[in-house]
């Protein structure tokens, strides 16, 4: 099929490149030019696994192409995805400004039947006010939308392989010749019909994915419910931690036999610094809103919330138990993104963590595999490496702020003999704390001893 994508950003370039490689023909479009520009020379704007692989490959197909000229996308497909970013506003609200200017364009551009997606996380009743839009802004030219929601639930890092083996496929709908066409978009998805390549054409059996068709309003709904019940989960887990620390037990024994309750999972029970992403802070934020504005206090996510604000005040607690004075120390903090293997910085934990390092007056030595160079414009003041080692020389602390694997497997005997001081407290649990103390280390973590 014709498809066109507006938005070339994480969900935007994943959607299109993935459904270029399922065998669709997708021409994607953004507002910025100098993205368009660099798609065009065969770059790849974000740092996103396998994704220069899938846009190579869909290019070289000829599958995939990118204009900066919106009008021409949009007339070329024949179903439209909507992938603009919303972002908050100060009240938490979501900032949908993005998605009605592309509704505006659509409705002047298109010239026939369109199928109108959004996939962008909106607010429920969004699909409500697209289809006002569409049908306020097309009059002249008579051509009839219908509008979808199809709820993104990928994450960074691992978004490609997300998209080719999803647990579900959520289609929000107003008619079935909508669902339908969106079951044929995700047909070779929903088959396993074309050669996956993250694995190779050798994907893991694994469960079939679910093409589950609701409402437009039940799918909006569907996507915020299950981030923010995502972000409930850390939250809890770092309670228990908070409270392993006092009673003196241990959060990772506590939460690892609760997640064996099937009714419970033990994915995202993992204790520490919190949950940072352009995902989480946002849609917890644009969730407890949404339900205040229909007159439905969502008090547990305002504790969700509340809690992982927390985490970062809980750690600087160690931080300054451990280092005593923190103004000019010298402290190596390592991870910048808000999680492993992702350039993205957006809402990272550490990042809070550096602005109070600095304000505090301490040196700050800093190193991540991918997020450096989206810090340094933020906080240029800080010493940045490429080799965590040199981060680490003459530190007094060794702050783990993200938990990338080459974090996780440093030679400490190494290090320690490169610190001033054998400090290290992690916010990410990635050492355990007898082998930590046996090496000589002063280690701290979260909800452990
Ligand atoms: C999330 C959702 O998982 C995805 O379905 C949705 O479409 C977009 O938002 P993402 O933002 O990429 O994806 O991040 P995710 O892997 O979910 O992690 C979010 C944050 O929670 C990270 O900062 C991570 O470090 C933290 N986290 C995660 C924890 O602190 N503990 C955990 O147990 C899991």
């Amino acid at each position: 099929m014709r498809l066109s994508v507006i938005g070339c950003g994480y969900v935007g370039l994943v959607t299109g490149a993935c459904l270029a490689e399922a065998g669709h023909e997708v021409v994607c479009t953004d507002i910025d030019g100098e993205r368009i520009a660099k798609l065009n020379a065969g770059g790849v704007p974000i740092y996103e696994h396998h994704l220069d692989q899938i846009l190579a490959s869909a290019h070289k197909a000829g599958k995939i192409s990118y204009t900066a000229d919106a009008g021409q996308a949009i007339r070329s497909g024949d179903a439209i995805f909507i992938c603009v970013g919303t972002p908050p506003k100060d009240s938490g609200e979501a900032d949908l400004s993005a998605i009605d200017n592309v509704a505006r364009q659509i409705a002047a551009e298109a010239k026939s039947p369109k199928l109108v997606v959004e996939k962008s996380t909106v607010p429920a009743r969004t699909g409500l006010e697209l289809s006002r839009a569409l049908a306020a802004y097309s009059k002249k030219s008579d051509v009839k939308f219908r509008v979808a929601s199809n709820p993104e639930f990928l994450r960074e890092g691992t978004a490609v392989a997300d998209f080719f083996h999803p647990d579900r496929i959520v289609v929000g709908v107003e008619d079935p010749s909508s669902a339908a066409e969106l079951r044929e978009i995700y047909r070779p998805i929903l088959e396993r019909s074309f050669r996956c390549p993250v694995h190779n054409g050798t994907c893991p059996p694994g469960r079939k994915a679910e093409f589950l068709v609701t409402t437009i309003n039940s799918a909006e709904l569907i996507k915020h419910a299950s981030n923010s019940f995502l972000a409930l989960k850390i939250s809890y887990a770092n309670v228990i931690a908070d409270l392993c620390e006092k009673i003196g037990a241990n959060v990772e024994e506590v939460t690892h036999a609760m997640g064996l309750d099937a009714r419970i999972g033990g994915q995202f029970l993992k204790a520490g610094l919190g949950y940072g992403g352009f995902c989480f802070p946002k849609d917890v934020q644009a969730f407890i809103h949404l339900s205040a504005s229909v007159g439905v206090d969502f008090d547990i996510l305002k504790a969700t919330e509340r809690v992982n604000k927390q985490r970062i005040d809980r750690f600087f607690e160690k931080i300054r138990q451990a280092l005593w004075v923190v103004k000019g120390k010298r402290v190596a903090v390592l991870g910048l993104a808000f999680k492993a293997n992702t350039d993205d910085i957006r809402f990272a934990p550490a990042l809070e963590v550096v602005k109070r390092l600095l304000e505090e007056g301490a040196v700050v030595h800093a190193t991540d595999p991918e997020g450096m160079p989206r810090t340094k414009a933020l906080f240029p003041q800080v010493h940045y490496h490429e080799d965590a080692y040199q981060a680490l020389q003459d530190a007094d602390a060794a702050l783990v702020c993200t938990e990338w694997d080459v974090f996780r497997k440093l030679d400490w005997d190494r290090a320690g003999k490169l610190m001033a001081r054998k400090l290290v407290i992690d916010g990410r649990n990635l050492y355990m704390p007898q082998g930590m103390r046996e090496k000589g280390f002063e280690y701290y973590s979260f909800g452990r001893d």
